[in-house]
């Protein structure tokens, strides 16, 4: 039987992480998840949250999956803990569930000098204020500065990236976020459809501000994890092969990935029971 990594979404955001995991990890098979129909999760319930997180983390255990990634930032804050400690025991021992906020906790001293950081999100994320424990573990020394950009999400899925609409909410939040927390040096994008966004960020932000976008810190934490884990890492199937599925319409999903995932994909719908 095939068992391939699990990547979860909300939506297509996950898809810039993916690129840069099947980007390092490329000789691994893949499920990709996106539960386009119900997205976004940025500013639904812990409950609701986890019971559609849930619901596909189940899906991808069914298909053969041993290991599923939560690559949505919304869904890691507001989902995994309770998937970990509460449902996991219940769907089989070897089965785990990572997310994206701890990988990103463990390496953000590193980014920073000044030791005040900014963490951008949906209003979820912000809310479960994950970012600040999980940094504060790693880094008690470090002040989280939060803040939830409500508007970023839906300018980026209506494919609004690259208009003056776009620059005026990223410089509306940044100027903000800059006379609230002026010795910030380091702002990280806490959520998956941000980096779409990074040349208008980058040009709201003073020089010198370090700008983190997950999908390469993700990668690298999961080759280090299938390291150490050589009892996952030799179940996972190793062929190379990808496969898309949405909730939603896949013609949707495939004119709307190439941007997340920088080339075309082809994804089949599903159909959660
Ligand atoms: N993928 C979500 C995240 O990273 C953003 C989209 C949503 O709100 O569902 O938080």
């Amino acid at each position: 039987m095939q068992s391939p990594i699990g990547i979860f979404d909300s939506g297509y955001g996950g898809l810039t992480v993916f690129k840069s995991i099947a980007a390092k990890l490329p000789q691994y098979d893949y499920i990709y998840l996106g539960d386009n129909a119900r997205a976004p999760y940025g500013n639904r319930s812990f409950e609701t949250v986890h019971e559609y997180t849930l619901q596909c983390v189940k899906w991808f255990f069914e298909q053969g999956c041993q290991l599923v990634i939560l690559a949505c930032n919304t869904a890691s804050a507001k989902a995994l803990r309770t998937i970990q400690q509460n449902d996991l025991p219940a769907l089989g021992t070897d089965k785990r569930v990572l997310g994206v906020i701890r990988p990103t906790a463990e390496v953000i001293g590193s980014y920073t000098k000044t030791r005040e950081v900014a963490v951008l999100g949906t209003k979820g994320t912000i809310n479960s204020r994950s970012y600040e424990i999980e940094i504060n573990k790693f880094f008690p020394d470090i002040k989280v500065h939060q803040m939830a950009c409500p508007m970023w999400v839906p300018i980026v899925e209506y494919g609004e990236y690259n208009t003056p609409g776009a620059d005026y909410f990223v410089k509306k939040y940044l100027d903000q976020l800059l006379l609230s927390a002026p010795n910030i040096d380091c702002v990280l994008l806490a959520c998956t459809h941000y980096p779409i966004l990074m040349d208008s960020i980058k040009r709201h932000l003073p020089q010198g501000i370090n700008i983190i976008a997950q999908g390469d810190i993700v990668a690298a934490s999961l080759a280090d994890y299938l390291h150490r884990h050589t009892d996952i890492e030799n179940n996972i199937t190793k062929t190379g092969s990808t496969l898309f599925y949405t909730t939603d319409d896949a013609f949707d999903f495939n004119n709307h990935a190439s941007v997340f995932f920088g080339k075309q994909v082809t994804a089949l719908q599903l159909h959660l029971k």
